[in-house]
């Protein structure tokens, strides 16, 4: 098993809150596909930048991340990270979703501002960084839980 860790550019996709909603929609819909092909991750928005996490084996990472890459909705895909794990970080989520809008609690929008800082600096912090803001925003209004995630939890039991 693996995880991956890149960052890009998101192509206007509207903006301020308009942006957050339709990043939280296309995570629901990413969240069912993950869940069907044993992937588990995250998605952060913030200041048009994605920075998304990957888990799953290579060969299914490798084919998503081709498709990434030549994926007209961002640009300047950058590959950070791409690690052997032992154990997944984000096991209960096919997609989980962590994004930032107008109206969103400052502390929120430091918090992924410092992560999107991090990860330029080290991705493994980077990534740990995001595992720990999911358990403190996990209820929050501006976290999407995946609903794909008692699929993949099902999978995984299979
Ligand atoms: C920032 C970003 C993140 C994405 N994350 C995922 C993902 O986690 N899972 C997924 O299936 N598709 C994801 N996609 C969509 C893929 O790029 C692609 O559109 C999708 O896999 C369908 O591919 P296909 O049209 O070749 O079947 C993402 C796209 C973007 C722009």
């Amino acid at each position: 098993m693996h995880r991956l860790l890149y960052t890009s550019e998101a192509r206007p996709v509207g903006s301020g809150d308009a942006a957050q909603d339709e990043v939280q929609a296309l995570c629901r819909r990413f969240a069912d596909a993950n869940a069907a092909v044993g992937l588990s991750g995250a998605l952060i928005y913030i200041d048009r930048q994605f920075i998304q996490v990957l888990e799953g084996t290579l060969d299914v990472l490798e084919d998503l991340f081709e498709r990434i890459c030549c994926d007209f909705r961002h640009a300047n895909v950058r590959l950070i990270d791409l690690m052997p794990i032992e154990e997944r970080l984000f096991k209960d989520w096919g997609m989980a979703c962590l994004s930032a809008g107008e109206s969103s609690p400052i502390n929120l929008r430091d918090e992924l501002s410092e992560v999107n800082f991090l990860v330029g600096v080290n991705g493994r912090e980077a990534v740990d960084q995001i595992r720990s803001l999911l358990n403190r925003y996990g209820g929050g209004a501006s976290f999407t839980q995946a609903s794909g995630s008692e699929r993949l939890a099902e999978a995984f039991a299979a």
